[in-house]
């Protein structure tokens, strides 16, 4: 303190101040005052601990108290002045509630450090963003089970390779993604009750000699319990990770569906029209009408990939317990948890607004000789060939519809007997789509009465 240039939070050894270069270095808060309620919302309830536990007085609390909602109340006004002398939100927020309150602000450090004070901030920063990401994806999973709905029975070709392989339904395709997404929400929810454990009171590493209650403060923060080790609680980030991990797959699901949305909007697909809410024109070229919000989901795993592999980087190799390595966690995070929450938005909003072509998804399913999977099963049914037999035939049969410019269904019966005698009329009843998809009815299958039910199913969920 008495050297005005030294740090006045841990200046007391140091003679000078630091270098601009170190301070530049150092310095966090221009990316964690992001954590600023969190940080407050922690030294709240410390402060009432330290209090209920005669660490301090009641009066020296209830100044903590009033004066970090005056700090809060300044933050979220704007009219806070972020110092990067004071290096970070912890200190930022300390050094104004001196000013505030005087004295009583210097017992508030009392039985904590920064290393337990950051985890806790960004625990509970993280576990803001896990909810959002459940929200968004229920959403999400909403607009989809919309879609399916409207066309549980809209045939469309179903592909493998890009190839059309056989015909399915929309409802099946858009619930496909229901089920991803369901998938990426489970995630979430796991990540949440496994990360929900209290850090605080694990002060620098090694836990503290006052008598501190660290079932009170984790129960005020809403954490279901407190970590039960002190040097994990200050040096584990893999919450962080496990968030980044969940919000990587999401991604992929994201930008996979995103490329389909690309490719089906396309002049050669016309299978889905965009809203002009969610497209963009060219400068140059009047008639396009460009997905970008498709393509710029579909890019958003780079972002988020990427933190997650940074941060992963960070932490190999750390001794325990603390180190500053680890303040490099926060901006993967924020920039991985933004773009992630406007993925799905954006997404959502598509989704909701798209409208499927019927008649062109049909006029595809038919083509390329999608039910000739349907041809071979009826050679096995009804002759009783064997599988291998029935796909020679059926090959032969396509070759022959190739050759003649026309799909299977435009083939005689003359054609057909031409490569197996026993062909008979009743095969044309399988080459058409929609009985194709209607006698998909295994467990999972495509056919309308199927998607009916998975449809049913999670408008239940989501109830
Ligand atoms: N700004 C730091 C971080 O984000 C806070 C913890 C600092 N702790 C310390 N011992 N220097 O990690």
């Amino acid at each position: 303190m008495s050297d005005k240039s030294s740090n006045q939070m841990w200046g007391g050894r140091f003679a000078a101040g630091p270098d601009a270069i170190m301070e530049a270095i150092n310095a966090s808060i221009g990316f964690d005052k992001r954590m600023a309620a969190q940080d407050i919302a922690g030294s709240r309830a410390h402060a009432a601990m330290l209090a209920a536990q005669d660490i301090v007085t009641p009066s020296d609390a209830e100044a903590m108290r009033e004066g970090l909602l005056t700090v809060l109340s300044e933050i979220e006004t704007g009219e806070f002045a972020f110092s990067t002398a004071l290096e970070d939100i912890h200190m930022n927020v300390e050094a104004r509630l001196k000013e505030v309150i005087g004295d009583p602000a210097g017992r508030l450090h009392t039985g904590r450090s920064r290393n337990d004070q950051v985890a806790t901030d960004f625990r509970l920063w993280v576990r803001d963003q896990l909810d959002a990401a459940a929200s968004g994806l229920t959403a999400l999973i909403g607009a989809l089970v919309a879609q399916a709905d409207a066309g549980a029975d809209w045939v469309m070709p179903g592909f493998t390779h890009l190839q059309t392989a056989q015909p399915v339904t929309w409802g099946h395709h858009m619930m496909a993604y229901v089920e991803m997404f369901a998938r990426d929400l489970s995630r979430v929810q796991d990540a949440r009750r496994r990360m929900n454990e209290s850090p605080l009171g694990a002060a620098a590493l090694a836990g503290t000699s006052f008598p501190i209650d660290r079932d009170m403060t984790a129960q005020a923060l809403g954490f279901d319990r407190p970590m039960a080790n002190s040097l994990d609680a200050v040096s584990d980030r893999d919450f962080a990770l496990e968030f980044l991990s969940v919000a990587s797959i999401s991604a992929m699901h994201l930008s996979r569906m995103a490329e389909e949305l690309v490719i089906w909007s396309s002049a050669q697909f016309r299978f889905v029209t965009l809203s002009d809410r969610f497209s963009t024109g060219s400068s140059i070229m009047p008639q396009k009408k460009n997905p970008d919000a498709a393509e710029l989901i579909r890019a958003k795993i780079g972002r988020i990939f990427g933190a997650n592999v940074a941060l992963m980087m960070v932490m190999k190799g750390l001794p325990l317990a603390y180190s500053k390595d680890m303040q490099e966690d926060k901006e993967q995070v924020f920039d991985a948890a933004d773009n992630w929450m406007l993925a799905l938005a954006a997404m959502e909003g598509m989704v909701k607004d798209m409208s499927a072509n019927r008649a062109n998804l049909e006029a595809a399913a038919s083509a390329g000789f999608s039910t000739a999977t349907d041809l071979a099963d009826w050679l096995v049914r009804t002759l009783d060939l064997p599988f291998r037999d029935a796909h020679h035939v059926t090959g032969s049969l396509v070759a022959m519809a190739e050759r003649k410019g026309c799909d299977l269904p435009d083939l005689s019966l003359e054609d057909m007997q031409s490569v197996h005698a026993e062909i008979t009329s009743d095969v044309f009843e399988v080459l058409g789509v929609h009985n194709s998809v209607a006698s998909r009815t295994s467990y999972g299958g495509t056919a309308p009465v199927r998607v009916r039910e998975q449809v049913a199913r999670w408008k239940e969920i989501l109830e």
